[in-house]
């Protein structure tokens, strides 16, 4: 597609697209064993992708020592547009030093396959724990975000990138949707007002609460379920998978519902990550995007609603996405449905709460999460899936 669909602009104003053309994907090849080579790691790799479809727009590369700096200390890069996390390729020094700047490095997947091109611009070494205190609110190793930190090399590179090889998504090659594309469905569609999904647990009765309740202001919805990297104990990407084609074979209005993968890693940054997550889907096209307790936290670094008020620091406009902010959703006794404080008068004791960490603590001690936690037909295959991968 060459043209860029109409709808809500991209971070920037301008969708970009860094996938070699098969022109410049013939040139690189003939210079593969010439070039210096740097091999990248599975997070790496997902925002080089990221990077080349246009879902981390305006970004062209890694990001520059001056982008970097301010995207750490603002959460802005430095031509003044919001970014909150840094996207970086960081290599230890030993594989820095003999790159040289001005040149073309090679990019390999962690199976050392050449899948990009860097144009190196320069090398710059970093404040790890800086980058942990400000982006993840902690310096706490064991925080999963802070620790990829810590353990990756202390050189940056930066520089624009090409896209070379990407294959199919093995488990779901039907969602994996592009930005460009995803703009074209929802112009398809006549989708004026999109809501985005951010989610990396397997959908339960509060997800499918706010999420509805946020369908009903909006033409659509895009499910966008995060498939990259993420910590250990989370659960499998092709579970969730099956559990959302659940729910929207038996739950959802289909016509009304795009789902998509997105690639990139979790960070687990919490508030920084949402604004992120926001940024993203206005990248797919998204108008709205929906922020609910906790987004993207981990353990209890974050205040409930931190990712909430971190919105309140920006210009609206600046990020041209608007968030759709939702309380502690549960299953309230009283009135025998989901609820939130904001909708149910019931007493603490009268609510069943919910989460995907209480969820998953369940099926690892072989229990089903009730009807009041998971639609049965998801609970089915979460047990399911448990048996099999336990
Ligand atoms: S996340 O790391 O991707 O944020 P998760 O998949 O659990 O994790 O959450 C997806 C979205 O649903 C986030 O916006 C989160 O804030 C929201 N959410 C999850 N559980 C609840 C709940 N019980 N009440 C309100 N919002 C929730």
């Amino acid at each position: 597609m060459t043209q860029q669909a109409a709808g809500i602009a991209p971070h920037g104003g301008q969708l970009i697209n860094r996938i070699a053309t098969p022109d410049q994907r013939q040139e690189f090849l003939a210079m593969a064993d010439s070039l210096q080579r740097v091999q990248m790691d599975v997070r790496t790799t997902s925002d080089l992708v990221m990077i080349a479809i246009g879902g981390f727009s305006p970004l062209n590369g890694f990001l520059e020592r001056e982008d970097y700096e301010s995207v750490v200390s603002s959460m802005y890069l430095s031509n003044g547009l919001p970014w909150s996390i840094p996207i970086t390729l960081s290599v230890s020094e030993e594989v820095a030093e003999p790159l040289r700047e001005g040149t073309l490095i090679r990019l390999d997947d962690p199976n050392g396959r050449f899948v990009g091109v860097l144009e190196l611009t320069h090398k710059y070494t970093y404040d790890k724990v800086k980058e942990a205190v400000n982006v993840y609110r902690t310096d706490d190793e064991k925080h999963p975000g802070v620790k990829v930190v810590y353990q990756q090399g202390n050189i940056n590179l930066a520089g624009s990138v090409w896209l070379l090889e990407r294959d199919a998504h093995p488990l779901f090659p039907a969602y994996q949707v592009d930005p460009a594309v995803s703009r074209q469905m929802f112009q398809e569609k006549g989708w004026k007002t999109v809501v985005g999904f951010q989610t990396r647990n397997p959908i339960h009765r509060a997800h499918e609460y706010i999420i509805k309740c946020a369908m009903e202001t909006v033409d659509g919805l895009f499910l966008h379920p995060l498939v990259g990297a993420t910590k250990e104990d989370d659960i499998a990407a092709d579970v969730r998978m099956r559990c959302y084609e659940i729910m929207l074979e038996h739950y959802f209005p289909n016509d009304r519902v795009i789902l998509a993968i997105n690639p990139a890693a979790m960070r687990y940054a919490g508030p920084r990550e949402a604004i992120f997550h926001a940024l993203v889907r206005k990248n797919y096209g998204c108008t709205h995007f929906i922020v609910g307790r906790d987004h993207a936290g981990v353990g209890d670094y974050y205040g409930t609603y931190d990712a909430q008020y971190i919105f309140n620091e920006f210009d609206p406009q600046a990020l041209g996405i608007l968030p759709m902010k939702f309380e502690h959703a549960f299953y309230c006794k009283r009135t025998q449905a989901m609820a939130t404080t904001k909708t149910s008068p019931s007493k603490p004791e009268e609510r069943i709460h919910l989460s995907g960490t209480k969820v998953r603590e369940m099926l690892r001690q072989g229990e089903l999460p009730p009807p009041e936690f998971s639609r049965p037909l998801v609970a089915a295959e979460l047990a399911r899936a448990m048996q099999i991968s336990g």
